[in-house]
């Protein structure tokens, strides 16, 4: 291909508006944004499964050429406590590394170095030794040192209560058909290409952060409580992220000593850590282990379901499981009864990993489902057809927006699911190659979160637009831009967007499929407030230049506020605090989902028993489509996902060491492009008008919702074998 754009404005792009920026290396993420001076920091990390520093010795770190800090302990006054996000407080956990003597699990950071340069700060990380007095761990929830609790009784919030509808399990003992299942999904971790990179650097007492996180406000204020600041002198800025998928939801456990460093040093300072201490800092999707029931009539009628779920977390703090709220608004059961338990292990605490318990419920559930259907010798897809659902079976309440029977009979005409044979291993194509189609569903909960949105139109035509949002490399961008253009007849290069910055808009965390939702809706508000400002509030076109010099100002602001449906002012409190806001799926009026229906066809090598995914079909009900490029990769790439969760992907632990294993890219084996084939994705496309004004709902997550699940099926279909546990392995197949 040739370049023959020599200009330096990137020319109009109405798909993906930060495509050139992007790949003419323009676009500046963390890591890149250094400036003068910058010193760089790395950690020492802990090499036992859990229990106390006796001694540490940093006098060899100390003595590398170029090294200007080494400490171990920062004080209780000078690094505070921050509360875990999940608990109502702004950091990834409440554990803050480098406070005591104390080791809660491998990979944990023991000192803070920082050096004049990274390859002095590396090796002199690697010159740190510790004496411990190693205590009884266990990184394995099945293992007898795990302390099991019952959700709702440990995190008396109702949405975290255990679902129950009608009497479940007196409805399956009666059930003609029964299925009984159990499943386990295995720990992951997220991986995204750009590690947890941070540059702070100090104005005076002001402290100024390029961090790359999804969550800049929470980043800020948690700054400001662990390090006794004003938040009106903590800026935190994120314009690209290089990939986010949950794990970068609130401030990290480096930001702080790094910050402390800097202001003793008085220089910048940059972190960029090394992949495997990702593994051991960053969230990860926990272990979970389901039971699923099933009680149905001689036609498939669901009766009754039962989904029983352990799910891991930390000892120091309890990341809540919500594994059952997708599961008990699939079909239309009349009796639910969900459980929901969490499991303390010696590990970092668990978080969010896209669609984090989304992907997981779907694997157990809609496996499940596949056993009914051959149960009762009905064809999987008709299965799912005569259990959909009208109203929400748990409130009653109707869903805003529900096609899922629609995606399944699109999808499986594309397919062309016709033609499956539904005996086991009865497909053989001309290679010899035992070929299986599966089918499954998803959902995934449609979250909103309140937001504000500046905007301002200028003499030259074009319009600025600031907002709450994190470019993660979803597409936030080209959606608003899109919906500036759009509505206002401008040119997509005439259209500004400032997101992830705290100096313009509050910055809730972008995460739950809630940021196109939540940023769109706050500035087509923000589009009406500048229509009138204009005086052009009449639909059409507006001539942005001859609208601004009739006002005889050179440039007019608007903003707006909105809020989830339901939310009343006062949330805008946890907003201005950097705390979570959201909202959803169930509103006051009514319940929120997209929907997904996945059709995957595996062959399975005659000699070799390797499993290949030569074809997927998915199709989504997201509501509008608002930037169909971005929403068409989002599915595709949730799609590979749910291809390596089902065959690759799954982080060891192993109870003689602690810790995670397989902590590098060689060794957490993804999907390469030789293992990725045919993606179709189709949309229904029909606005969801019930949840907001665009009647735009998230995307991002639902695509990976139920795909495990179908080449679990699909690789039941062509050998016989039911697959009870992820990653699917050769040696499962032979
Ligand atoms: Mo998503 S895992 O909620 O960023």
């Amino acid at each position: 291909m040739t370049v023959t754009n020599t200009s330096t404005t990137p020319p109009p792009d109405t798909r993906r508006v930060d495509a050139y920026e992007k790949v003419t290396g323009k676009a500046r993420y963390s890591a890149d944004r250094v400036p003068e001076g910058v010193a760089y920091a790395a950690f020492a990390t802990a090499r036992i499964g859990k229990g106390r520093i006796v001694r540490i010795d940093t006098s060899a770190a100390a003595a590398v050429p170029g090294v200007l800090l080494v400490e171990t302990t920062f004080g209780p006054d000078e690094l505070r406590d921050v509360g875990f996000i999940m608990a109502g407080g702004h950091a990834v956990q409440s554990l803050q590394p480098l406070r005591d003597d104390h080791v809660a699990y491998r990979g944990q950071p023991i000192a803070l170095i920082v050096a004049d340069n990274l390859v002095a700060a590396t090796e002199a990380a690697q010159l740190i030794t510790a004496e411990y007095r190693p205590e009884p761990f266990t990184v394995k929830i099945d293992a007898e040192g795990a302390e099991t609790v019952v959700q709702e009784q440990a995190i008396p919030l109702p949405g975290l209560a255990d679902i129950k509808v009608g009497d479940a399990d007196a409805a399956f003992d009666a059930s003609p058909v029964r299925i009984i299942g159990t499943y386990e999904h295995p720990p992951q971790h997220p991986v995204p290409m750009e590690p947890f990179t941070t540059v702070v650097r100090w104005d005076g007492d002001r402290l100024i952060v390029n961090d790359s996180t999804q969550n800049a406000d929470a980043t800020r204020y948690g700054l400001a409580t662990q390090l006794g600041l004003d938040p009106a002198d903590v800026e935190v800025t994120t314009p690209y992220i290089g990939g986010g998928f949950g794990n970068k939801n609130s401030l990290y456990g480096h930001i702080g000593p790094i910050a402390i460093a800097s202001r003793r040093l008085g220089r910048p300072v940059k972190m960029a850590q090394p992949r495997p201490q990702t593994f051991h800092t960053g969230s990860f999707r926990p272990n979970s282990l389901h039971t699923v029931r099933f009680g149905a009539d001689e036609n498939g009628r669901l009766l009754a379901a039962i989904h029983e779920v352990d799910q891991q977390t930390s000892r120091h703090d309890l990341f809540p499981c919500e594994i059952t709220t997708v599961s008990s608004r699939l079909y239309a059961v009349p009796a639910f009864r969900g459980r929901q338990r969490l499991v303390r292990t010696d590990v970092q605490t668990p978080g969010f990993m896209r669609a984090p318990w989304e992907s997981p419920s779907m694997f157990a559930y809609e496996s499940a489902m596949d056993e009914l259907a051959y149960a009762t010798g009905l064809d999987p897809v008709e299965l799912r057809l005569a259990n959909d659902a009208v109203a929400d079976p748990v409130t009653g309440l109707p869903f805003s927006g529900r096609h899922l029977a629609e995606c399944l009979r699109r999808g499986a005409a594309r397919f062309g699911w016709d033609e499956r044979d539904p005996e086991p291993g009865s497909m053989i194509a001309e290679d010899g190659s035992i070929i299986g189609w599966g089918v499954a569903a998803g959902c995934y909960p449609g979250g909103m979160v309140p937001a504000i949105a500046h905007i301002a139109a200028a003499e030259d035509g074009t319009v600025t637009v600031a907002v709450g949002g994190h470019e993660m490399g979803q597409g936030i961008r080209s959606a608003i831009a899109l919906l500036v253009a759009q509505d206002l007849g401008i040119p997509v290069n005439k259209v500004i967007v400032e997101v992830g910055d705290t100096r313009l808009a509050p910055q809730h965390l972008t995460a739950g499929s809630w940021g196109t939702a939540t940023a769109l809706s706050a500035v087509q508000a923000a589009i009406g407030e500048l229509r009138k400002a204009l005086d052009n509030t009449e639909p059409g076109d507006v001539d942005i230049p001859a609208a601004v010099r009739g006002t005889g100002e050179p440039v007019v602001t608007a903003e707006a506020t909105t809020l989830a449906p339901g939310q009343t002012p006062q949330i805008l409190q946890q907003l201005d605090n950097g705390l979570l806001a959201y909202a959803g799926p169930v509103y006051p009026e009514f319940v929120t989902f997209s929907w997904i229906a996945h059709f995957v066809e595996v062959r399975i090598e005659p000699t070799t028993r390797r499993i290949r995914v030569p074809r997927v079909v998915s199709v989504a009900d997201c509501g509008r489509v608002a930037s169909p490029v971005t929403a068409t990769s989002q599915v595709r790439g949730a799609v590979v996902w749910g291809i390596s969760a089902a065959l690759r992907e799954e982080s060891d632990v192993d109870d003689r060491f602690g810790g995670f294993l397989n902590n590098t890219l060689e060794e957490y084996p993804v999907p390469v492009n030789a293992d990725i084939h045919q993606i179709e994705v189709g949309f229904i496309d029909e606005p969801d008008l019930l949840f907001n004004p665009l009647g735009v709902k998230g995307v991002g997550e639902v695509g990976m919702v139920g795909v495990a699940a179908a080449v679990a099926n699909a690789v039941h279909h062509a050998t016989g074998r039911r697959m009870h546990r992820l990653p699917i392995r050769l040696e499962d197949v032979l």
